[in-house]
């Protein structure tokens, strides 16, 4: 099933019905010197999570990469990463799932899985489960960015049985299945909005701060040089996780975030 989209966003897409990885493909084509191409898949064979987890990809998600050049300082690339987790929060709201970003860039049901709602209100108990995540991968000078692959995905049409402990997919949550085409068109189009220019770009945290699931909640996040432990107060440019410690305040740029029961 080929997936012929209209896209409002500056992106001429590459579609499969099957292929080893898009962030692959994605970045092969940047090797050949392409730029503003989405790579979209019905099915990934060799498909990546962060951290060389794998990531499965069967029939049925919407699995897509996004390679651009963008004319920005390197350290500003982690504002790319954010803002494929607004647009992809923003592609599940409109498909009617109540979704927030965990730290840096998972995609979560609303709420905290509890039942109670500790941060956010939770009648299922359902809340805090995987709908999405993404894989950033770049290469580029100190100062400026080369190319950068941002890879998105997303839990669309699937059983959770199927997916990883933890993960659920939008039509488990919306209880019907969700256009794939006009998700994908949400995401791209906002993606493209959010990072349009340095000024677009400078909305971006404040964009993903009010769809934050992980600020005033308290979190464990393993990062390179050891545990921190404490509240998450706020994200900081461009994209670190400031945590209130007993010690004192820490910031994390990269890691792996646990939310705590309060
Ligand atoms: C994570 O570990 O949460 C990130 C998962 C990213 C998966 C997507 S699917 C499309 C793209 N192609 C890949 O091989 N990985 C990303």
């Amino acid at each position: 099933a080929g997936i012929a989209f209209g896209l409002d966003a500056p992106y001429s897409v590459e579609y499969h019905d099957r292929v080893g990885s898009t962030n692959e493909r994605a970045r092969e084509l940047a090797g050949e010197g392409a730029a503003d191409v989405a790579v979209v898949a019905d099915e990934q064979t060799g498909s990546r999570g962060r951290l060389d987890r794998e990531w499965v990809a069967p029939s049925g998600g919407v699995w897509l990469s996004v390679l651009t050049r963008p004319d920005v300082p390197t350290a500003r690339a982690p504002l790319f990463t954010l803002a494929a987790a607004v647009a992809t929060t923003d592609a599940a709201r409109q498909a009617g799932v109540d979704a927030r970003i965990k730290w840096p860039n998972d995609v979560l049901v609303a709420g905290d899985g509890n039942g109670e709602g500790g941060g956010d209100p939770d009648p299922t108990g359902r809340g805090g489960r995987k709908l999405a995540g993404i894989l950033t991968e770049m290469e580029g000078e100190a100062d400026r960015v080369g190319w950068l692959v941002v890879g998105v995905g997303v839990n669309a049409n699937l059983d959770p049985e199927t997916l990883p402990a933890g993960a659920t997919s939008l039509s488990a949550e919306r209880g019907a299945p969700v256009d794939r085409r006009r998700f994908a068109a949400t995401l791209l189009e906002r993606y493209a909005e959010l990072t349009a220019s340095p000024e677009a770009l400078d909305g971006v945290l404040p964009a993903w701060r009010e769809r934050a699931s992980t600020l005033g909640r308290r979190v464990r996040v393993e990062a390179a040089d050891g545990v921190v432990e404490g509240t998450a107060v706020d994200v900081a440019e461009p994209g670190a996780l400031v945590i209130d410690t007993d010690e004192g305040r820490r910031r994390v740029h990269a890691g792996d975030c646990e939310h705590l029961r309060d």
